[in-house]
């Protein structure tokens, strides 16, 4: 198998690396070959439980596919201890980038299994993990965080990361607590990209160019991630303003090619639809419950030539 470009590399080169972030259901091998089509340079696939990945040949199967193009791709592990971790970390290790570390997500059932935004209150329990991925496996491995209340925790998390081996950080400009609708702390991303002697990528309400060059330009990162701006709108860090119809095509054509879920099509073709569709048409369109239904309302409504698009 060819080696595959660390994304270190990528970081030295001293340009932005515009980044796809990790994202459940979404940031699936069908996402991810379209947003290379739009200038990302870096993909994540979904947060997925290493212990679960390490255990079941059926659940690396339905949570990890990829091939050639996929390249390259970081594997985000949500675990609770180094030994899971590595377990997985090995087994996806031929096929991927890196490995990154979830640290950021705050739902209450991932705190409940200690994983997650849970792992903010466990610097030793995560600068273990990453140790043991460093000796274990020989590719990149990653942390994605959130900021704390106070940032002198920041700052000693940051840097038992480093000293384990972390390769680079990613910061979520917000606490564990604070909503999506709060804005991203950028001064705190500035603050870890100081601080950090590995490169640092800034993470929180990108959801167009000029906004990802603004906040490389205020925080002095080496890459932008985006998350609900580039679900919104694949074509983001291409500088579209709204997803061009090419886009929707392209979409189509990747998600029906692999074969997709019904809920995940829908759901992505719903955020596509967000900024375009009148509230009466996004009723509409969002209460369909099959693909062809799907497809038969774009014929109808947006021109679709199903045809055309799959031929
Ligand atoms: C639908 C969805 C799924 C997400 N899944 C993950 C995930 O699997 N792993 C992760 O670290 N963060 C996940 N996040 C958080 C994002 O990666 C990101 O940190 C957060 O949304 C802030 O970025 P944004 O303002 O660009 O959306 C998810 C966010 C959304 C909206």
């Amino acid at each position: 198998m060819p080696s595959r470009k660390s994304p270190v590399e990528l970081f030295e080169e001293g340009q932005r690396v515009n980044i796809c972030a990790p994202m459940v259901r979404y940031s699936k091998l069908p996402f991810r070959e379209l947003v290379r089509n739009y200038n990302v340079d870096l993909c994540y696939t979904p947060m997925i439980l290493a212990d679960v990945f390490k255990s079941s040949t059926y659940a690396r199967d339905s949570d990890f596919t990829t091939n050639e193009r996929d390249d390259p791709v970081i594997i985000q592990f949500a675990a609770n201890n180094a030994k899971d971790l590595v377990e997985a970390a090995e087994l996806a290790a031929p096929y991927v980038n890196g490995i990154d570390i979830n640290c950021g997500c705050p739902q209450k059932w991932a705190l409940q299994e200690h994983i997650g935004a849970f792992l903010m209150t466990e610097p030793e329990t995560v600068r273990d993990m990453v140790h043991s991925v460093k000796a274990h496996v020989d590719i990149p491995c990653s942390v994605k965080i959130r900021i704390h209340p106070d940032l002198k925790e920041t700052y000693e998390f940051v840097k038992r990361a480093e000293a384990a081996g972390a390769d680079f950080i990613t910061v979520h400009g917000r606490t564990r607590k604070q909503k999506s609708s709060e804005p991203v702390n950028l001064d705190a991303i500035r603050f870890v990209k100081e601080v950090a002697s590995v490169p640092v990528v800034a993470n929180g309400d990108v959801f167009s160019l000029t906004e990802a060059e603004d906040v490389f330009d205020k925080t002095g990162v080496n890459g932008v991630m985006a998350a609900r701006g580039i679900l919104q709108n694949p074509a983001l860090f291409a500088g579209d303003k709204h997803t061009p119809w090419e886009c929707i095509e392209r979409y189509i054509k990747l998600a029906l090619g692999y074969g997709t879920n019904t809920f995940i099509f829908h759901h992505h073709l719903m955020y596509m639809f967000e900024d375009v569709m009148s509230n009466a048409e996004r009723k509409t369109f969002n209460c369909l419950s099959s693909v062809p239904a799907i497809l038969d309302h774009l014929e109808k409504y947006w021109d679709l030539d199903v045809a055309r698009v799959m031929a």
